[in-house]
């Protein structure tokens, strides 16, 4: 794939270009398509959608620390019925590869969501199973390869569409989970969702966030997402989409070279919200300066050890 713009193929979700918005730093579009042209996302990944509207975590829910930041959103949602009436209509009608983050309380709720968009042209669906935010659900189910398969198999029945399964740092052992997923039918992996922390709010001497623990993520957790994508790269036979810390186009290629396909863009968003416009473009300078195509990269910091 010499070419950037060349339809990418993501467990059968096809992508103008390797580089998408992740889940929940780009809400629904609808902002970003103010300042900058949908059209140039290899996807959109849209926030965590669930059966019912989510009112989402009380109190502070963010917080900056050194080279990240903590998020207790709460999985925040207007819920799937508000989603297919408005969010949905609007992205379709731009020439827009869709992928809809799917979340729920319980394993039923995430197999309606995915049963009742099945019917729909979005181009995947990304099961969370491992965000740490919310009491119920989520990471409840991405931190046992058990429960993971289990899910993964339910949902699996219910839909056609490629299946991407976004997968928690928060474990021992990530690659048992990425292989109890493979086993159970998923199409591709994303990696990785945030990491588990804490900020204590030293005037009152107590935790900051409104939910006592918060998601980290930026520039602080870019090695941990590259070491674990180059794990589960070696262990596993579907794609993964790199997630985590990117903040410019050679933090991408680190996830291309450690075994990502594509990779999605969070956090840096909030400061630098027309990188993703960039990025196809400086890919595409860097491919031919360096004489070299995508395909050659991805997987070239395992080849080369
Ligand atoms: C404010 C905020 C909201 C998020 N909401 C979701 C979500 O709804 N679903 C999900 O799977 N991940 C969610 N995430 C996790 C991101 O998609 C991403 O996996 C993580 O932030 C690491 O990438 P980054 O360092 O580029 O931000 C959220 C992250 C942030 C910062």
């Amino acid at each position: 794939m010499g070419e950037v713009n060349e339809m990418i193929d993501i467990g059968g979700a096809k992508l103008k270009n390797p580089f998408m918005s992740a889940s929940g730093c780009f809400g629904y579009g609808r902002e970003f398509a103010q300042i900058m042209d949908l059209q140039t996302l290899g996807a959109i990944v849209v926030k965590g959608v669930s059966l019912d509207p989510w009112l989402g975590n009380k109190g502070v829910r963010v917080a900056e620390t050194p080279s990240g930041m903590l998020n207790a959103i709460g999985l925040e949602n207007p819920g799937l019925d508000y989603f297919l009436e408005n969010h949905l209509p609007f992205l379709l009608q731009k020439d827009l590869s869709v992928v809809v983050n799917i979340v729920g309380k319980t394993l039923e709720e995430y197999v309606e969501v995915a049963r009742r968009l099945n019917d729909t042209s979005v181009s995947a669906l990304e099961i969370n199973i491992s965000c740490p935010n919310v009491a119920e659900g989520g990471i409840a189910f991405g931190t046992s390869p058990e429960k993971a398969y289990e899910i993964i198999s339910s949902i699996r029945k219910v839909t056609e569409l490629p299946l991407w399964v976004k997968l928690s740092p928060n474990v021992t052992d990530i690659v048992e989970i990425a292989k109890a997923v493979e086993a159970a039918g998923a199409d591709a992996l994303t990696l990785i969702n945030t990491l588990t922390g804490m900020v204590i709010d030293i005037e009152t001497g107590k935790p900051l966030l409104g939910n006592l623990t918060g998601g980290l993520s930026g520039p602080a957790i870019k090695p941990i997402a590259v070491r674990m994508v180059y794990q589960v790269a070696s262990e596993v036979n579907i794609p993964i989409v790199g997630v985590g810390g990117i903040t410019s186009l050679n933090d991408a290629l680190e996830f291309f070279m450690a075994g990502a396909s594509a990779v999605q863009i969070g956090s840096a968003l909030f400061r630098d919200p027309l990188l993703l416009e960039r990025l196809p473009k400086e890919l595409e300078r860097y491919l031919i300066e360096k004489n070299t195509t995508l395909e050659q990269i991805i997987g070239l910091a395992r080849r080369s050890v």
